[in-house]
């Protein structure tokens, strides 16, 4: 049993340095770059960015080089711990999808600008995925920025549907129905972009930006 309030990821524990010889930095194809400048565009100078699910890191980082106030967050200590290792001087904190209010160093960052998730939110059980949405609304400010990067469903009508991950439980989501919660949850939905399957990914992936209302 654990103590703690976010889900362990023995998975990425495990897997953590494979994953990162695996993804050695931040973008894997053009439309990563692009997806995240168009969200850093949309920010305030210097504005705090919760990156939830950083992983390594090596994103967060790179809005922290373009001036922001970056705080990684992550329920993986051995994703953190290669985070940290990389980048000291950087935000860390271990934590899941749910905005981290309690925490003293996001509290005393004031106003949190944007919220990043990248292929994070697919390891979210989908029943539990509203009141994550309900969480980030609850403790933003209109104009938060928000970007979702996820495996998509764009095939079949479902709403959601679970896929095999190597390393741990992951749902792909047909982006009009994240929109959707998204809506629900009190963020208006401001450009999507997908990147259809090819060799090396099976799915596609999608790229959904909206803004606090
Ligand atoms: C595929 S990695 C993506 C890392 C990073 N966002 C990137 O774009 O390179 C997925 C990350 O999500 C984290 N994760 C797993 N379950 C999560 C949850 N419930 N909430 C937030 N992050 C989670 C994992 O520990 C892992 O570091």
């Amino acid at each position: 049993m654990t103590s703690e309030p976010w889900p362990r990821q023995p998975g990425y524990d495990a897997l953590a340095e494979l994953y990162d010889r695996t993804f050695p930095g931040p973008w894997q194809r053009p439309l990563d770059r692009h997806s995240v400048d168009a969200f850093a565009d949309a920010l305030p100078r210097g504005g705090t960015i919760l990156d939830l699910g950083c992983g390594t890191g090596h994103v967060t980082v790179e809005l922290a080089f373009r001036g922001f106030n970056t705080i990684g967050v992550d329920p993986s200590a051995r994703m953190l711990e290669i985070a940290r290792k990389r980048y000291p001087q950087r935000t860390w904190i271990t934590g899941d999808a749910h905005f981290p209010a309690a925490d003293p160093v996001v509290r005393a960052a004031g106003p949190v600008s944007g919220i990043l998730a990248r292929f994070s939110l697919i390891h979210v059980p989908p029943e539990q995925v509203p009141a994550v949405l309900q969480s980030w609304a609850a403790h933003t400010e209109p104009g938060c920025q928000v970007l979702l990067v996820f495996q998509g469903l764009l095939e079949s009508g479902q709403d959601v549907e679970e896929f095999p991950h190597a390393v741990a439980r992951a749902w792909r989501w047909n982006p009009s129905s994240l929109a959707q919660a998204l809506d629900e949850a009190g963020f208006a939905e401001t450009w999507r972009a997908i990147v259809c399957p090819d060799q090396g990914h099976e799915y596609p992936e999608c790229h959904l930006s909206a803004v606090r209302r």
